[in-house]
């Protein structure tokens, strides 16, 4: 059994203090900022310093994510992972590391047994063809599941804390509005209107020849699968409004956190204002701001400015003084060259960087910096490196 949590209490001012303090942390951003490096990095961190059970929850199918934790695969069921593969990582974790990613289909298929009246009207949904085409695409379908199924894991009760990864989205609050977007749709007036016909006993008489005729345009039994799928799925309205409110009131509870992720380039920063100000908008709380892939300090300091500065305008006069050692005057000198120009091509980029920053118009208590690393995180140890980066600073 892992030992218990560590809790602090007080002022929260580092990321270690918030996800001390939480049981449920959501990762959001733009696309390809870092969420789910971010996600793992800090559940690797949590499970290490924090202790208890700590879940990362995870939408992205990326293999990547899983050779990282020492996990050949992992899907909708919890994974452990293996206590080996931190100490390969040169640390002693006090707790433990899960991982589940999210089967979107199969989660569907769950959340469809667990609402349906019968088992009869269970098989009936699962073998619907409409339904099997439907959980894949349905609009915001993704995004709701993904807090559905986060709900019944925090509802568990198994884990202490449940770091979530959530999908690239369209628009970073359309996960927000998921469960209420699921209580309008089976509240909603084109649902009943879609099953008026089935209900009414003059759909027999009335409208079988349309039915039959749009089965015929459209392909065999078209409208009778989705008229029957909504009918089934109306059996369990009740069941599914419910629990889209408790998904909702989960959000809401002061036990969440999310956690905005963003570079510093100007699409991404737009959009993680945009989501600051949702979230203050929702009452929901903003637990911190992690600026990911920020390049380095040291490119602003004067000192570094200058010596890139004479390598560029007198690379000669430098190329003169360690050409000896290093090899031919003249490629030295090009090298030299190329050197001092890409810090300052650099320089120019972690300017704007350093500008965007002081600009961000709502910051949160807790605002990290993650440098960019030079290689790709791999691995629990590159993980764990990220996390370190960020974990108290
Ligand atoms: N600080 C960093 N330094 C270097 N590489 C990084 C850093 N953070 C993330 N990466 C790399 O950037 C890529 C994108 O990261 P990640 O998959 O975590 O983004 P994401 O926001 O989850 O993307 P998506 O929106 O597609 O799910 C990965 O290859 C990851 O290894
Ligand atoms: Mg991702």
């Amino acid at each position: 059994m892992a030992p218990p949590r560590r809790r602090e209490a007080g002022p929260v001012a580092t990321l270690e203090q918030l996800l001390a303090a939480k049981e449920i942390v959501v990762a959001c951003g733009s696309g390809g900022v870092g969420k789910t490096t971010t996600a793992a990095a800090l559940a690797s961190m949590a499970a290490v310093h924090l202790g208890g059970k700590v879940l990362v929850l995870t939408v992205d199918p990326a293999q990547r994510l899983a050779t990282a934790m020492g996990l050949e695969r992992f899907g909708n069921v919890e994974t452990r992972v293996p206590r080996e593969a931190f100490v390969a990582a040169g640390v002693e974790p006090r707790g433990e590391l899960w991982a589940a990613q999210l089967d979107t289909k199969q989660s569907w298929d769950d959340l469809v047994a667990r609402h349906a009246p019968d088992a009869r009207t269970r098989d009936a949904i699962l073998r619907n063809p409409l339904y099997q085409n439907i959980t894949g695409r349905f609009v915001g379908g993704h995004d709701y599941i993904a807090m559905e199924r986060l709900y019944d894991l925090h509802q568990s009760g198994v884990y202490d804390l449940i770091v979530v990864d959530t999908p690239p989205t369209r628009n970073a609050i359309d996960f927000l509005e998921a469960p209420e977007r699921m209580a309008d749709f089976f509240s909603s007036r084109l649902l009943r209107w879609l099953l008026a016909p089935y209900r009414s006993r003059i759909y027999n008489v009335a409208s079988k020849p349309f039915y039959q005729m749009a089965d015929r345009i459209l392909g065999s039994a078209f409208l009778q699968d989705v008229a029957e799928f909504f009918m089934l799925f109306q059996s369990m309205y009740k069941g599914f409004v419910e629990r889209a409110r408790a998904v909702e009131r989960v959000l809401e509870d002061r036990r969440t956190t999310f956690l905005v992720v963003s570079t510093l380039e100007s699409a991404p920063v737009r959009e993680a204002e945009f989501f600051i100000e949702a979230l203050v908008q929702k009452r929901l709380h903003l637990g911190g701001l992690v600026l990911n892939k920020v390049l380095p300090g040291y490119l602003l300091n004067a000192d570094a400015t200058q010596a890139a500065a004479r390598l560029c305008n007198d690379p000669a006069a430098v190329a003169r003084l360690v050409a000896g050692d290093v090899g031919d005057t003249a490629q030295v000198e090009r090298v030299l060259h190329e050197v001092g120009n890409s810090f300052l091509n650099f320089q120019v980029v972690a300017k704007r960087e350093a500008e965007t920053r002081a600009e961000l118009s709502m910051a949160p208590d807790v605002v990290v910096a993650v440098p960019y690393f030079d290689t790709d995180i791999y691995d629990l140890a590159g993980l764990l490196r990220l996390g370190e980066s960020v974990w108290t600073a």
